[in-house]
């Protein structure tokens, strides 16, 4: 019995540990629906093609240390394999099997330092794969694969590397044509069909982004209940790690951006270190990545648990944009429709407020928000927290589908100093953003279980005094 080598693919035991966070049992990609999706896209390929796709490289990150090692999406997607030095090759038609996987062979010497590797035998039982080759044979192999296929589908320019040698196999190729061979002509990005494929989520990937959300939503809770002035950010961003891990997660989407005050208006801040202030706002965009899928949320809540009445007043815009931009979020409508509604919401607002000066609809054609909205309302989410896909066909927004997953996530950005802005509004950052899910008749948020309204954040986090989370916050 081979074990699973895979960190991703073992079931959380976390759950037992902190009662914190009580969510439904997590579920693993079948290996069917990585056949199914590798089955797809060969019937777009076509006969006489053959699809070559190589895995991300391990990253040093200083001296002997590696980054923990992530798959590419595009890779994971299609094979689930969970290693690096892997090239998947697909051979349409092959009458000896159509699914090759290049992999390193087992070696116990390495792996009792480094951890267990498939080989050989594991890429075949566990992962599908109808041939497996050592990765050290790609040089001898390939060549022979590409002889006689008319087109190759394979993504220039990522990997100069590779697309050398991809080069050098070719030319073996064609310097056998007196001998009756003949080399491809065609080649296709292979990654654009896998990007279409990705974009349209299907019911195992949904759930597995449903569970990311809700267990992102948990930790912000948990944030929200540990939050007290005179901590510093990071301890926030202690919260929400532990959270994630101790619900399954292996790694954050991204960088956690706890921004107090000041900080909640820099749009992509990590740094996370400096102190919260009694009075301010703090900015928390955090999102788990759970077996692959990201979730993306941002709540923005007072340090003290209470909101200003002017803090209010701005939060309120921006919940009223993002709820306008969530009601256009259904199948049919363009994907511009909720940026373009998130604008008018604003701008109406800016101008409520003392802000902006003028008659909102010009304003908005002059985009007058910018100094104070620079981003657009959202992206795809995915394997990708900037999820891969066309956001215009043929020059046109695309029409949202069933199955598209996205972000709606207005902010206000109001940088004390900024030409025009009223000093009372000085350093008030403030972005709302949830996971929304496309479906037949409309829509589901699926990062719901964050609190969002004024109401609610306050009731959450008045919860927290003297409770054990507070307790962890002070330790943190
Ligand atoms: N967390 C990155 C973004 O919201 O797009
Ligand atoms: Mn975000
Ligand atoms: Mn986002």
């Amino acid at each position: 019995m081979i074990k699973h080598p895979s960190p991703w693919l073992s079931l959380p035991n976390a759950r037992s540990v902190d009662d914190l966070l009580r969510l439904p049992a997590q579920d693993t990609m079948d290996k069917r629906e990585f056949a199914r999706r590798r089955k797809r896209l060969m019937d777009i390929m076509n006969g006489g093609a053959i699809g070559i796709l190589p895995a991300a490289p391990a990253r040093r990150r200083n001296g002997d240390v590696e980054f923990p090692y992530r798959p590419d999406s595009n890779f994971y997607y299609l094979t689930g394999f969970p290693e690096p030095e892997a090239v998947l090759v697909l051979v349409p038609d092959r009458a000896h099997g159509e699914y090759l996987l290049f992999c390193r062979e087992k070696d116990p010497k390495m792996e009792a330092w480094h951890g267990r590797r498939a080989g050989l035998e594991g890429a075949c039982e566990l992962y599908g794969a109808d041939d497996a080759f050592p990765i050290t044979d790609l040089d001898d192999i390939l060549p022979g694969l590409l002889e006689n296929r008319e087109r190759v589908f394979y993504t220039i320019g990522l990997d100069l590397e590779f697309d050398q040698r991809l080069v050098g196999w070719v030319n073996r190729v064609r310097s056998r044509h007196r001998a009756g061979i003949t080399a491809p002509h065609e080649f296709i990005a292979l990654t654009e069909l896998v990007h279409e494929m990705r974009l349209r989520k299907g019911p195992s990937e949904i759930k597995l982004m449903r569970q990311a959300a809700a267990l992102s939503a948990e930790a912000h809770r948990r944030a929200m209940r540990a939050c007290r002035p005179g901590l510093y950010e990071y301890a926030l961003e202690a919260q929400l790690l532990h959270a994630f891990t101790a619900g399954g997660s292996r790694s954050p989407a991204y960088p956690c951006i706890v921004g107090g005050g000041v900080n909640g208006c820099i749009l992509h801040y990590t740094a996370n270190s400096e102190v919260l202030h009694d009075g301010d706002l703090v900015l928390i965009d955090a999102g788990a990545e759970l077996q692959g899928y990201a979730s993306d949320i941002t709540r923005t809540f007072p340090v003290n648990g209470r909101f200003s009445p002017v803090q209010r007043a701005v939060y309120e815009i921006v919940l009223a944009a993002q709820h306008a931009a969530i009601d256009k979020m259904r199948p049919g409508n363009a994907w511009n429709e909720p940026h373009e509604a998130v604008v008018r919401v604003l701008t109406k607002g800016l101008v409520a407020l003392g802000i902006l000066k003028g008659r909102p609809s010009r304003l908005v054609k002059d985009e007058a928000y910018k100094p104070y909205f620079m981003h657009r309302t959202g992206h795809w989410l995915g394997m990708d927290v900037h999820d891969v896909g066309d956001y215009k066909v043929d020059d046109e927004w695309r029409t949202l589908e069933p199955g598209m997953v996205m972000t709606a996530e207005p902010g206000l950005y109001l940088k004390a100093g900024t030409r025009g802005l009223p000093k009372r509004y000085g350093n008030i950052g403030i972005r709302i953003e949830d996971d929304v899910l496309i479906t037949k008749d409309g829509h589901e948020v699926l990062s719901a279980g964050a609190p969002k309204t004024v109401a609610e954040i306050e009731a959450h986090m008045s919860m927290a005094h003297g409770s054990a989370a507070g307790v962890d916050a002070r330790a943190a």
